[in-house]
């Protein structure tokens, strides 16, 4: 059972998760953030049983059932330039990935798919959405949005292909608490690596050995057209670099293509 009183117990930051709201029902908790974030403290962690209507990126919903995931908002309020914002999310994206390495068996294969899934076995088992209030060019607060697959059974036909939990792959349940407080602790740590530079030189190394299409052709989508290249992996400033097929380099933007692989999700 997922609850207040667990973790709070459990938390171990200092900033991340130092104040923690816990909702049995809310319609995103992205949404709830948003609406405490003027009043609430820095660090403040939103935790849902269960969201009626989750969000997911490029306006998807977000699959939200009650007792089975962790649907998290986390509001941090730093005041950084907004153009910052959207590396947030790949430390976000860090921080699951090496929160999911602590849980699952050591012969897992936990990896990224640029800019922000996680992915077991091919499937995506967390995504993340970022949101953000701006004044000027910087941002009055940030609003890290977390979805993760724990305990999911199952999925429904349209989602199963590429959705999965960690449930299925490990073939044992989590309690959801432990998940919700290593997230934190990982994420206190990797950002406080990127707040150094306000860039992701620190992280680029280790976000590139787990990247899951590393080297691979992707597909680029793009709304004025497809196009196929070789991922070589991410810069500091969180654009995937990728070589096009006449060999010249270029440096894709998350928010403006999607990436996925040539023969399916990844
Ligand atoms: C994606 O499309 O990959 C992003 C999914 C983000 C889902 C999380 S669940 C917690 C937070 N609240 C929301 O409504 N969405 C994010």
């Amino acid at each position: 059972m997922l609850s207040e009183e667990n973790i709070r117990s459990k938390m171990k930051t200092a900033r991340c998760g130092s104040n923690v709201v816990y909702l049995y029902e809310t319609g995103s908790t992205n949404d709830y953030a948003k609406s405490i974030a003027h009043e609430a403290q820095d660090g403040t962690l939103v935790v849902a049983d269960c969201q009626v209507s989750g969000k997911g990126r490029l306006g998807r919903n977000w699959n939200s059932p009650h007792g089975v995931g962790i649907f998290m908002s986390l509001i941090l309020k730093d005041g950084l330039k907004a153009d910052k914002a959207p590396m947030i999310t790949i430390v976000a994206a860090m921080a699951v990935m090496k929160a999911l390495d602590r849980q699952c068996d050591n012969s897992t294969d936990v990896s990224i798919k640029w800019p922000n899934d996680i992915v077991i076995n091919g499937k995506k088992v967390c995504g993340i959405l970022t949101e953000m209030k701006t004044v000027g060019d910087s941002s009055q607060y940030v609003v890290v949005g977390i979805g993760i697959n724990v305990n999911n059974e199952s999925f429904a036909d349209d989602i199963s292909r590429v959705a999965t939990s960690m449930y299925i792959e490990e073939g044992k349940r989590f309690d959801r608490s432990d998940i919700v407080c290593d997230v934190m602790e990982e994420f206190e740590k990797y950002y406080g690596m990127f707040l150094e530079n306000e860039n992701l030189s620190s992280i680029k190394e280790e976000y590139n050995s787990r990247l899951v299409n590393m080297n691979n052709e992707v597909e680029i989508i793009r709304q004025d057209g497809n196009y196929r290249a070789q991922s070589l992996g991410m810069d500091e400033d969180g654009g995937l670099i990728v070589r096009r097929q006449d060999g010249s380099l270029e440096t894709v933007v998350s928010g403006e293509v999607s990436v996925r692989g040539v023969y399916g999700y990844v």
